[in-house]
């Protein structure tokens, strides 16, 4: 009988690619009732990025690809199967995947889309961890990309939201290993109960036609959200699922070398770190650069930290996101 091999899931590249145009948040303020202090004071926001010619999610991503293949090794003929997480879709059909498997020249494998909003990075690492650790596939791409500019309603009616999320892609390889490291574990969850606190209406296939002129005069094609009930999700969230990857695997709050928050407001980062008792150089963000770039926030954190050296071999590393949904989720790796 043949012994069963026992695999393990581990991150052999990283990368990210933000659009050249910085947005910053005076040039907010020539749009709408608004200033750079209040935005910095309530979010930690400075900047964003927003894209300046049309492109979508699948075009924005490939030199984050490309950088997370460089850095892995590995070739575009090396990857088995595309997991591509995004929010803001190129199109409502077909997948964004399946552009990027035409645009990079992939072999005919196959490409998912994944469209859990900020929690998408998170839950394609949980993906990809059963198909490596079954011996299914040896590479996987995973990608986190966002167009999320052409949803802001930069008017003072979409005030709220529009200063908080930016453009970005991020990209990571997930390979297969016989070593004691990478990915020990992930854990996801929903609450569908929150959808409309932070939900895209228009286009929906529940209304024919799926977008009319009165749809785009309400604005309902504008991404909308309750903050103060995401915000208070979010601080509840975040450190029980954190502490949740611990647990499971017999770790406690200093055992942690890295947490990665998705970046959603450093106002959040900042009550995760004191609920956890976490020191502030072990908790990594970016946001006062990029804003919230929903599904691509992890990855591009991922990826600078890295390229930053702030990740060793044998780092324990956990990642954690929550968003719209709401769904939210941790990964703990041994780096
Ligand atoms: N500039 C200036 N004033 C603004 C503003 C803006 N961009 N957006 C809202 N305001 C105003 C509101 O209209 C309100 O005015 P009022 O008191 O006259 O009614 C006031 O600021 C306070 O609004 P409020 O919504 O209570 O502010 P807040 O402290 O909750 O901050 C958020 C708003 C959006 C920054 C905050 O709720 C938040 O960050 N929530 C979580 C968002 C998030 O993380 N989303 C992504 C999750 S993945």
């Amino acid at each position: 009988m043949s012994k069963k091999m026992n695999f393990n899931a581990y991150i052999s590249g990283t990368g990210f690619n933000i659009p050249e145009r910085v947005v910053t948040n005076d040039e907010l303020s020539n749009y709408m009732d608004t200033s750079h202090d209040w935005i910095v004071e309530r979010t930690g926001i400075e900047e964003r990025r927003y894209i300046d010619s049309e492109i979508g999610p699948s075009e924005l991503s490939i030199p984050a690809v490309q950088m997370a293949l460089k850095n892995a090794n590995l070739q575009v003929q090396d990857i088995d199967f595309i997991i591509f997480a995004t929010s803001t879709p190129d199109y409502y059909a077909p997948g964004s995947g399946c552009l990027l498997q035409n645009k990079m020249g992939f072999n005919n494998i196959g490409a998912l889309d994944i469209r859990v909003q900020c929690s998408g990075f998170i839950y394609g690492l949980s993906i990809a961890e059963q198909y490596i650790k079954n011996g299914t596939y040896e590479n996987i791409l995973l990608v986190g990309s966002e167009v999320q500019s052409t949803a802001m309603d930069l008017t003072n009616r979409g005030r709220d939201v529009s200063v908080i999320f930016g453009d970005g892609a991020g990209a990571a390889i997930i390979s297969k290993t016989t070593k004691d490291k990478g990915i020990l574990s992930s854990h996801l969850h929903s609450e569908g109960k929150y959808a409309k606190e932070l939900w895209l209406e228009t286009p929906s296939s529940k209304k024919n036609p799926r977008v009319s002129s009165d749809m785009l005069k309400e604005g309902s094609q504008f991404l909308k959200m309750n903050g103060r009930e995401v915000f208070k999700n979010a601080v509840k969230r975040f450190p029980e699922v954190i502490e949740e990857c611990l647990n499971a695997n017999d770790f406690n709050v200093n055992d942690i070398d890295l947490l990665i928050p998705h970046q959603a407001n450093i106002r959040i980062i900042q009550m995760i770190q004191k609920k956890l008792n976490l020191e502030t150089k072990k908790v990594y963000s970016n946001i006062q650069k990029y804003g919230n770039t929903t599904a691509a926030s992890i990855p591009i954190a991922l990826a600078e930290a890295y390229n930053d050296n702030l990740i060793k071999d044998n780092d324990l590393v956990v990642l954690a996101a929550f968003g719209s949904g709401f769904t939210w989720g941790s990964t703990i790796i041994k780096w």
